[in-house]
């Protein structure tokens, strides 16, 4: 695949675990391919602007926190659910660094490290915390909450839904056999007429449900994404 809306670039400062919050068994996904996906999504959303974003398997809220740095002035709220609480309480964490004053306590937190054991490592996440900061020039709403869901979710209208949903190496479907397409139901549900849905799955996963319609579809190493938009 062509990378059209993310150039090559370093992305240290968004590590997991450096100022974000990270650890065992919490997920992530690659920055660029996320840039990039959202960056296809945006593409064919009718709407630029005030954009309320949805990740419904949010996991530690990784993938969100990075799309409301990058994509900061554009985003108007950022949802999050996860059937766990562990993660839900993780993401609750890793959304609230959008806000300075958040930032500048996880600051004060990775300074007490470095004071404590001098590790260059702690160094360095402390410059990450000034370039994350720079990057914020709005307030950006967020509600993470704890939802199965491929049953009922609240009725929140988003204008993009990206989502890595669960594919079995560090995490599977809380729920049997036809999870994806119960999910993609319930998505269809709480859209809009142009919401756009990005899933991001394992090769082997397959969408049958059949109320959305696929604008694009690629595969990127064990990985493949598909864009939809209501039928
Ligand atoms: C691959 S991870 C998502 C990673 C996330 N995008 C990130 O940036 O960290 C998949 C998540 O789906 C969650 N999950 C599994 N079954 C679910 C369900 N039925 N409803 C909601 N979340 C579910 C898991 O708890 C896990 O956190």
């Amino acid at each position: 695949m062509e990378y059209l809306y993310c150039k090559n670039d370093n992305f240290q400062d968004f590590a997991s675990g450096r100022v974000l919050y990270g650890g065992k068994g919490i997920p992530n996904f690659p920055i660029r391919l996320l840039l990039e996906i959202y960056g296809r999504a945006l593409a064919y959303s009718n709407k630029k602007d005030d954009l309320v974003i949805y990740d419904p398997c949010c996991g530690g809220g990784y993938a969100l926190t990075i799309l409301g740095y990058f994509h900061n002035k554009n985003i108007r709220k950022l949802y999050g659910s996860d059937i766990d609480e562990d993660m839900v309480a993780h993401a609750k964490k890793n959304l609230s660094l959008l806000t300075d004053a958040n930032l500048k306590k996880r600051k004060e937190e990775i300074m007490e490290l470095y004071n404590s054991y001098g590790k260059e490592s702690h160094k360095e996440a402390l410059d990450s915390c000034d370039k994350l900061s720079s990057m914020l020039v709005r307030y950006i709403s967020t509600e993470i909450f704890l939802a199965d869901c491929t049953m009922l979710l609240p009725e929140i209208l988003p204008d993009i839904i990206i989502t890595d949903v669960p594919y079995g190496n560090l995490v599977e479907w809380e729920q049997g056999k036809g999870s994806m397409d119960a999910m993609l139901e319930q998505l269809w549900r709480i859209s809009h007429d142009n919401t756009v849905l990005v899933v991001c799955m394992d090769k082997k996963q397959k969408i049958n449900f059949e109320e959305w319609k696929r604008l694009e579809k690629q595969n990127v190493g064990k990985r493949k994404f598909e864009i939809l938009k209501k039928k």
